[in-house]
């Protein structure tokens, strides 16, 4: 769990590198708390080890994940306007992971010749560091700034600016809809004390349709989804000592009607005991127990628009595809 690696990989590409890494405590009291509770759950961000992140790359390819596919064609075509409507100078990303769809945003502005400054931040410090080396070479010139942190523990060490200009704030890949109302709430506050006017906030979300064609995106037919999903239990076997079997959980993607999300799980096949060494717990699992790992929520523009209005965010403009099926927004500062 330690990014020293990425250090001197970031350093020799010219990358500054800000790490507030995750720590073992952090590990220890989510499990901790989430396992002895009922219903139990687990934070998603511990999905993300080096291994994590890659199946999540390889989930991104499947068929079934139209998510990563819809937004790349929005932005294909958003993002030269934008960058002509908002000549950003700095663009901080939020969950940037492996930057695949990053170069949408940052070549237009890059061509314009207004991009100064790119931040990335993430909890994968391998994700950082396999992705920086390719977009440093792709922008020579532009400062480059990795966070290796926890975008809902606080954005307050971005608020820092280095660069003059408009400022643009991403967030893709629908990870909004990973987030409680109330994490959202508090969420939207922290990115707002990032904007000054003539900023925005870009976010990417995933809108409400049938779940017929949602619960597969989270259930791909090659099971990279499921893989991803029983590799939160190897990094507690991993990290805590753990004895998990994870033949002994299966993975489920279920959509609930009433909250219109998507519902991860890790259920338990029979009846176990499982023993968390470096915690001195044991956790007992009935049969067909389960633990949610992860939600994803799905939007209409109105639900967007209330919490950012809650937030003190307005809603600047909406985009979404021909047939409504995923949806990008910018947001500024009311
Ligand atoms: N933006 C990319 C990746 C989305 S997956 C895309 O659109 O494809 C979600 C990303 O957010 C992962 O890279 C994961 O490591 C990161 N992440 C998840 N929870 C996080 C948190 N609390 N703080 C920082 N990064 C987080
Ligand atoms: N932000 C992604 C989404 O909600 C994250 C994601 C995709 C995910 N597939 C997953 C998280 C499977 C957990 C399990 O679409």
């Amino acid at each position: 769990m330690s990014p020293k690696t990425s250090l001197a990989a970031l350093e020799a590409v010219g990358v500054e590198l800000h790490a507030a890494p995750e720590t073992w405590t952090a590990l220890a009291a989510d499990v901790l708390e989430g396992l002895s509770t009922t219903p139990k759950t687990l934070p998603p961000k511990w999905f993300y080890d080096a291994r994590g992140s890659e199946l999540f790359d390889a989930i991104c390819e499947q068929p079934e994940y139209y998510p990563t596919r819809r937004e790349a064609a929005l932005l294909r075509t958003l993002g030269p306007a934008l960058a002509g409507e908002l000549g950003a100078t700095e663009v901080i990303e939020l969950g940037s992971g492996s930057s695949t769809k990053s170069p949408l945003l940052l070549d237009p502005l890059h061509q314009r010749g207004t991009l100064r400054r790119y931040v990335p931040v993430d909890v994968s410090a391998s994700a950082m560091e396999a992705a920086m080396p390719g977009l440093a070479a792709r922008y020579p010139g532009v400062e480059i700034t990795a966070h290796v942190s926890d975008f809902t523990a606080g954005l307050a060490p971005l608020r820092e600016r280095t660069v003059d200009g408009p400022r643009v704030v991403a967030f893709l890949g629908s990870t909004i809809g990973n987030l409680q109302p109330p994490e959202v709430h508090a969420f939207f506050g922290a990115v707002r004390e990032l904007l000054a006017p003539g900023d925005v906030l870009l976010l990417g979300h995933d809108l409400v349709k049938s779940p017929s064609i949602v619960e597969p995106a989270y259930d791909d037919a090659a099971g990279v989804t499921a893989d991803f999903n029983r590799n939160v239990l190897r990094v507690i076997n991993r990290e805590l000592q753990a004895d998990f079997d994870e033949e002994r959980f299966t993975h489920e993607a279920t959509w609930n009607p009433m909250l219109e999300r998507i519902e991860i799980r890790l259920r338990a096949t029979e009846p176990q005991v499982v023993r968390i060494a470096s915690l001195g717990l044991e956790v007992t699992f009935l049969e067909g127990e389960s633990i949610l790992t992860e939600i994803s929520r799905k939007f209409r523009p109105e639900v967007i628009e209330r919490s950012a209005v809650r937030a003190g965010l307005a809603l600047r403009a909406w985009y979404e595809d021909a047939d409504g099926w995923y949806g990008v927004s910018l947001l500024e500062r009311a």
